[in-house]
């Protein structure tokens, strides 16, 4: 078996032959044998040769493959300054009058750099990415209410809002409040049994966010960290669009975690949210499974499905990617009033047609995950 000390080794010894005092390598991962890791300070024309040095280097002991993401100079290392929720949450908190008095209990605090017991794999937690390598199939919709489904089913369930620049979760789920902070830990917004992190709490009027990459998976490392979760027995993540670094840190952070795709029935959607499906069979994520959404419209007059984005792209996908089909979901907004007191533009309730498939999702999921 590759060691991570086997790895490190090899690994200084490498970067050692570079400027090794500018070169810094973090976030190592060794996993049977397949490795990946950060690297900080080599300049554009020095990474060729070091990634080809690592490379050899690292196969001489051992490892298949070997992934090296290479970050700009002078971006922060693990451990730096980097946005932390509890620091924004209390300004946000304060200024949306959110801080009651006399709210939850204090609780335990476990210092920030502690790992998460949640992370931990005998904690119990199932973690399920939702992800896509194409925008606006609704990534966020089938997030929000497949969450809100296994709640119903009576589980405790957690959603972080991994989109950091394009956050939608507290819109979709009518959130507006913010939430409190407790001996430095931030806890999260409860709807439909549900409790909900997201970027969108910290941002004062939907500002844009403007930072490097590094600092995404560092803010994804908060969001377990600083975060008071409670016990949960699944936690979805609602990924951003495409194959990029974020699916690469949720690799990193939670290597057990499984992924959902979804895609709509257009071939080249399907084709599109196949590269997520590759992509996390590179991370070795287990796919539960595809969903196909916007699969099909219910004509109001003569109650006959129309397949007005094609057919046939979620099972095409689920047959590339080995794995199911676990649902289509029709196209068609909730048929919410903006005056119902738990008023969410995106949810779908219970009885309705989409929400009883959402239900159906959600058993599905449920007994692929137990079994
Ligand atoms: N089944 C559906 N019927 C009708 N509208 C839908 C359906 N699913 C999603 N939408 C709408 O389509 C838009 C995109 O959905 P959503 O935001 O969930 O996609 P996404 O994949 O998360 O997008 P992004 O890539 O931008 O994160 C939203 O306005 C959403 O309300
Ligand atoms: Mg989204």
């Amino acid at each position: 078996m590759l060691t991570r000390e086997q790895v490190m080794e090899v690994v200084d010894s490498v970067t050692a032959a570079y400027n090794a005092e500018k070169i810094t390598i973090r976030d190592v991962m060794v996993r049977d044998r397949q490795v990946s890791m950060t690297v900080l300070g080599a300049g554009a024309a020095a990474q060729p040769a070091l990634e080809a040095s690592l490379r050899e280097a690292l196969a001489r002991i051992g490892a298949e493959t070997v992934h090296c993401r290479f970050r700009t100079e002078g971006a922060p290392a693990a451990g730096e300054a980097a946005p932390s929720p509890a620091a924004a949450a209390a300004p946000a908190a304060a200024s949306a009058g959110a801080s009651k008095a006399g709210g939850p209990a204090p609780v335990q605090g476990h210092g920030a750099g502690l790992a998460n017991p949640l992370l931990d794999p005998s904690s119990g937690v199932q973690f399920i990415a939702i992800a896509s390598g194409k925008g606006g199939v609704g990534k966020s919709t089938v997030t929000v209410n497949l969450a809100v489904a296994l709640a119903r089913r009576g589980k405790r369930v957690g959603i972080i809002d991994a989109d950091i620049y394009g956050f939608s979760v507290p819109d979709m789920m009518g959130i507006e409040e913010r939430p409190d902070v407790v001996n430095e830990r931030v806890i999260p917004i409860e709807k439909f049994g549900v409790k909900v992190m997201s970027m969108g709490f910290f941002v004062e009027d939907n500002s844009p966010i403007v930072w490097r990459g590094p600092m995404l998976g560092k803010m994804l490392r908060n969001f377990f960290q600083e975060i008071e979760w409670g016990e949960l027995d699944y936690l979805l993540l609602d990924l951003p669009p495409g194959t990029g670094d974020v699916a690469l840190d949720v690799h990193q952070i939670i290597p057990q975690s499984k992924e959902i795709i979804v895609t709509t029935p257009h071939a080249t959607a399907a084709f599109v949210a196949a590269r997520a499906g590759a992509m996390a069979i590179k991370t070795e994520h287990e796919i539960i499974g595809v969903v196909e959404n916007m699969s099909y419209y219910v004509s109001t007059s003569t109650g006959e499905k129309e397949y007005v984005f094609g057919r046939g792209g979620g099972a095409r996908l689920a047959e590339t990617l080995h794995a199911d089909l676990l649902a289509q979901i029709p196209l068609g907004a909730p048929d919410n009033l903006s005056t119902d007191p738990d008023f969410a533009p995106s949810v779908y309730h219970a009885d309705t047609e989409t929400g009883k498939l959402y239900l159906e999702l959600a058993d599905r999921v449920l007994s692929k995950c137990s079994s």
